[in-house]
């Protein structure tokens, strides 16, 4: 066991009382916001992340300090392979969110980052959670990207996977250990399959980060494509209600879509960010992305039925909060 890992579980030992969550990629997007609603229902938070520099990390710095002075906060700044395995078996519940992520960016030379943090990383929890004695949930933070271009209206989880992208090859291939672990070894897993999750402190390789960034600073907003695609965009809100539910509800296991409920276009977003900032947005239009499918539509009925998962944020208040927030840092 590593050093930091060791005397981390043991001031644990001490301290907890009540549910113990271990967050991966708890520096991140929806991570943060996750460790956030789960100190403010009063659960403990071991929070991991290794801080990649996929993106600036005083973006992530900047989304632990929404958390990291919390007295039931603990962060190991460290990847998953070098977490103590006593550690891991001490948890209640894992939400496990830390990725490698972006769609376009996941071919050529960068795809053995996808391999190790995707797959590797996610492999090596689940052997570590296997030894766990007291865990109750291990909820993955999955991919519409699992699906690949949809011929459906709405995709169920039933849906044949044929993902579109290496990235999406990743995420399903973590998605199936999942699974294996779940039936050999009894694992309780949870998958939730996210579409294009959006909100403040959105990841800025992101469309509604960059488009709202592209409006704040007068700058040019690359449109791939005509902006025809369209995405079932799911506000991080309702995410964060469905990560809580997946770890809540008992003896519910398996995979589940987390869909926001509206699929629109990129055009339409670009309209709605326009109206909503009252600032323009200069298009310049880019070629199609490799990897990146016409549309993304969930059918969330399942989680609904066993998960009681109900998407309740709007696109346009959602966006207006994302808005919001962007607009605060750039006045800064
Ligand atoms: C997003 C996340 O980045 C993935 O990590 C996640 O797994 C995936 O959602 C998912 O739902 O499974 P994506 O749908 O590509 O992937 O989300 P955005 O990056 O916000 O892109 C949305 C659309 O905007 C895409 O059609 C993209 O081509 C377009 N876009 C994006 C642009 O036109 N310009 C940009 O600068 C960025």
């Amino acid at each position: 066991m590593n050093k930091l890992s060791e005397s981390t579980a043991v001031s644990l030992q001490a301290d907890h009382c009540g549910t113990l969550a271990l967050v991966t990629g708890c520096a991140g997007f929806i991570g943060s916001h996750l460790c956030g609603r789960l100190l403010d229902r009063g659960v403990s938070v071991v929070g991991v992340d290794s801080l990649t520099n996929y993106y600036d990390p005083a973006l992530k710095h900047r989304n632990l300090d929404t958390i990291r002075h919390h007295p039931g906060f603990k962060f190991i700044g460290a990847s998953i392979q070098e977490l103590g395995p006593e550690l891991v078996k001490q948890v209640d519940w894992i939400f496990h969110l830390a990725a490698q992520p972006g769609v376009r960016g996941s071919w050529g030379v960068d795809f053995g980052s996808y391999v190790t943090n995707n797959i590797v990383a996610t492999q090596n929890l689940l052997e570590k959670a296997s030894a766990s004695i007291s865990l109750k949930k291990f909820v993955y933070a999955s991919s519409s990207s699992v699906y690949g271009d949809i011929d459906v209206e709405k995709v169920s989880e039933d849906h044949r996977t044929a993902p579109f992208s290496p990235y999406g090859v990743t995420k399903l291939a973590a998605e199936q250990l999942c699974s294996v672990y779940g039936s050999n070894f009894g694992l309780p897993v949870v998958a939730l399959r996210f579409f294009t999750v959006y909100g403040p402190r959105q990841r800025p390789d992101m469309a509604f980060y960059r488009l709202v960034s592209a409006a704040l600073n007068a700058r040019e907003f690359p449109l791939y494509g005509d902006g025809s695609q369209q995405r079932d965009f799911t506000f991080v809100g309702d995410i964060v209600c469905a990560l809580l539910l997946a770890a809540e509800a008992d003896k519910v296991y398996g995979v589940f879509n987390i869909g926001g409920g509206h699929v629109v276009s990129m055009s339409d977003v670009i309209a709605l960010v326009e109206r909503l900032s009252g600032l323009p947005v200069r298009v310049v239009r880019k070629a199609s992305q490799a990897g990146d499918v016409r549309r993304t539509s969930a059918d969330v009925s399942k989680a609904h039925e066993q998960l009681g998962y109900v998407p309740k944020t709007s696109l346009e208040s959602g966006l207006a909060a994302q808005i919001e927030q962007m607009s605060a840092i750039t006045a800064l």
